[in-house]
């Protein structure tokens, strides 16, 4: 082989195999500190502003937590999850079954995204907005504070049809959960680490009542439940209840506190949604709940590093998409 051809070899192996994988570990040119000349003072508006709503209800790290989750889920972390229509007039994200009217957060964002747009117009995306609240509320519920990579831009597209097989429901199979997240370049034990999220916030009675009351043909309750939690999930959710919008926290024992309480309560039978439970015991999960019960400082550690590729997920830089000027609608 001539030096030309080797170059030539050694430049191709490097723009098809390694440069593809850098660009993607590096969440397609993400960075700390992106706004630093357009926008200063961006990350100080957006951590006063979660502490001031903070302050008010503890409620905001989980609300903020299941949004950047579900946005990035879907079509990458690109605030179409925030949309409430696009000009083709299709159903956005919004709007489909995983998401239904459980949604929390939305005023908030709409809140930070008017305080920025005062100081620094059409400059700051949505979706980075989601980002940098979403660390300023975890860190105020508890985790370590962790520099956001920022540079995203907003999509322009949301639709509903685009959520069906990226966003797991209570009752799916673990197997097809795992599948999930492989898909998104989530290794399991990621997806174990994520999960711990549910340390936070509650879920409606609708979505797991079934494990009470009609849990197959031939068991009422689910025999993974642990008998003194399910009396108690029974007394917050009665059978005939009137009340579509009760709920109940993921935590019962430290339920505003982002800990990894929520892999003891696994271990306990106290997990609320069956795939929660389920993670106990799948042989491809129950090794990773044991480790971060075991291991509080180093599951914080981790959630950080995993909510940070989260982050990464299928985002638009550059010159694709745009800057909203309200988090509501495309320009
Ligand atoms: C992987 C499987 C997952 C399933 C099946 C799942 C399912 C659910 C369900 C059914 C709810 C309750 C919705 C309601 O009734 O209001 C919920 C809430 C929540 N989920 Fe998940 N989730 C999953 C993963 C995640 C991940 C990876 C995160 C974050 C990184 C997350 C964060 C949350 C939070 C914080 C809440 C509480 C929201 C609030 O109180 O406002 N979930 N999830």
């Amino acid at each position: 082989m001539t030096m030309d051809r080797l170059i030539f070899s050694m430049i191709f192996i490097f723009s098809m195999i390694i440069l593809p994988s850098w660009a993607k570990k590096d969440g397609n040119h993400l960075h700390v500190g992106f706004y630093k000349i357009q926008c200063p003072n961006v990350e100080r508006i957006v951590a006063d502003v979660v502490f001031k709503a903070y302050l008010k209800d503890l409620r905001v790290t989980p609300h903020l937590l299941r949004l950047f989750f579900h946005d990035c889920f879907v079509k990458g972390c690109d605030a179409s999850l925030l949309l409430d229509s696009t000009p083709s007039g299709e159903p956005v994200e919004k709007t489909s079954p995983a998401n239904g009217n459980s949604l929390k957060g939305l005023d908030l964002i709409d809140e930070i995204k008017t305080r920025i747009e005062e100081e620094c117009p059409e400059t700051v995306s949505c979706a980075d907005i989601l980002a940098f609240a979403t660390r300023d509320a975890t860190v105020l519920s508890g985790m370590p504070y962790y520099p956001v990579p920022a540079g995203r831009r907003d999509g322009r597209t949301s639709l509903a049809s685009d959520v069906r097989g990226n966003l797991p429901s209570g009752g799916t199979p673990i197997d097809d959960i795992i599948d999930i997240f492989k898909k998104k370049d989530f290794s399991v034990e990621e997806m174990v680490v994520l999960l711990g999220a549910h340390s936070l916030g509650s879920a409606h009675c609708g979505v797991f009542d079934y494990r009470l009351y009609n849990f197959s043909s031939t068991q009422t309750r689910d025999p993974s439940l642990n008998p003194f939690y399910a009396a108690h999930l029974s007394a917050t959710c009665p059978r005939f209840r009137q009340n579509g919008d009760v709920t109940t926290n993921f935590d019962p024992i430290t339920p505003f506190s982002l800990d990894n309480m929520y892999y003891w309560n696994l271990l306990k039978g106290r997990g609320l949604l069956e795939a929660d439970q389920a993670l106990a015991t799948n042989p491809k999960t129950s090794e990773f709940v044991h480790k971060m019960a075991f291991d509080p400082i180093g599951w914080k550690r981790k959630f950080t590093k995993a909510i940070i590729h989260l982050g990464r997920t299928d985002v638009l830089t550059g010159k694709n998409g745009e800057i909203r000027k309200s988090c509501r609608a495309t320009k």
